[in-house]
């Protein structure tokens, strides 16, 4: 679904990206499937959520 790989990445990173796709920095218009993944991210409730999310992706490592 040209999703980017996650693993192996830093935790910092992770969140911040994150919350550049919710509130709007990345997936923008003419951004297809940056678009896609910030409707992904917005369906997370709060902050607390993104990091829970980062957090479990540290652990497949
Ligand atoms: C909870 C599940 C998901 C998490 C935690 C997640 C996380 C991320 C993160 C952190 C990035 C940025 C990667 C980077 O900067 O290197 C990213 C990019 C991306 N994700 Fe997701 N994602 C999720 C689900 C999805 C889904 C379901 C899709 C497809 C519908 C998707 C599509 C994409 C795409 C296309 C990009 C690249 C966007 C661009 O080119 O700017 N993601 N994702």
């Amino acid at each position: 679904m040209n999703a980017p790989r996650l693993q192996g990445q830093y935790d910092w990173y992770l969140v911040r990206q994150m919350e550049n796709f919710r509130n709007g920095t990345r997936g923008v218009e003419g951004d297809v499937y940056g678009r896609q993944m910030a409707q992904m991210a917005r369906m997370l409730p709060d902050a607390q959520a993104v990091r829970d999310v980062v957090a479990y992706i540290q652990t497949l490592e």
